[in-house]
């Protein structure tokens, strides 16, 4: 990707300006934090070719080797003020893509909180931090990672969830370059409608492995139910063997189909 031929097409409404393009860096999400904290207006987009330290929920390592797929990063300022409304930020970046995807045939789903899964294996995540000030939301940092040509895709050894990618799973590429003007068109088209029931009901009816018992690993132990939806935080609602609704927040440490 060139960075002069994506800067001519951003931004897109709100986002991509200022962008900072690096063939390398540790991790686009580490950079955005960091210019973040010195003032970086909303809409600020950090990517990289290649990332040598990309994260995951939880600290864990997330590859991207040059120019196979995308690493980007957006500092958000949105005008959240409700725990609500702040716990959606996840929600958008993942649907942003799901759509962008789609655009090119692909169905993703969203294994909530944060994977993107393709043909039922991971193509993509969300990492989603979050700074406050007082109590308030300073800003968001909104990192998404998508595996797009066949070179992005670690080695079977490295994963603790099947792999994928656009190429393998759609049988041809596109351009990674419109895939970042589309991830952007859905960023800010959600941003706008953060707070809506639309939004809600549009992310919940991407969920992967709604109808079907999960188990979700948390601080506090385990909990099983079948995956009903999404309950107005965000968060997952599981229906209990006697009936009862579960809730289950994005601080859940993994979540997986009991049968698998
Ligand atoms: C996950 O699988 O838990 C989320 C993966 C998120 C990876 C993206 S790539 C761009 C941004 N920079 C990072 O270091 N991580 C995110």
């Amino acid at each position: 990707m060139r960075k002069e031929e994506l800067l001519a097409s951003l931004p897109v409404g709100d986002l991509g300006l200022p962008l900072y393009f690096r063939e390398s860096m540790s991790s686009t999400n580490d950079l955005a934090k960091e210019l973040a904290e010195t003032g970086a207006e909303h809409g600020t987009l950090v990517m990289a070719e290649e990332q040598t330290a990309g994260r995951g929920r939880f600290m864990r390592s997330w590859s991207t080797k040059a120019g196979t797929g995308l690493a980007m990063s957006l500092v958000l300022r949105p005008d959240a003020s409700t725990s609500n409304e702040i716990s959606r930020l996840t929600g958008i970046g993942a649907l942003a893509v799901a759509e962008a995807v789609a655009g090119y045939g692909g169905d993703i789903k969203i294994k909530w909180p944060n994977d993107l899964l393709l043909g039922g294996r991971k193509v993509g995540g969300i990492l989603n931090e979050l700074s406050w000030v007082e109590g308030n939301l300073d800003y968001a940092v909104l990192g998404i990672g998508l595996n797009v040509h066949r070179g992005s895709v670690p080695p079977e050894s490295e994963l603790s969830f099947p792999a994928t990618c656009l190429e393998q799973e759609l049988g041809w590429t596109p351009s990674r370059q419109q895939l970042v003007l589309d991830v952007l068109a859905g960023v800010d088209h959600w941003l706008a409608r953060l707070s809506s029931p639309g939004f809600l009901m549009t992310w919940e009816s991407r969920l992967a492995f709604r109808g079907q018992r999960l188990r979700a690993e948390t601080r506090d132990g385990i909990v099983e139910g079948t995956l009903k939806g999404l309950d107005p935080e965000g968060r997952m609602l599981l229906v209990g063997e006697e009936g009862q609704s579960l809730a289950v927040g994005d601080e859940v440490l993994q979540v997986r189909p009991v049968d698998s």
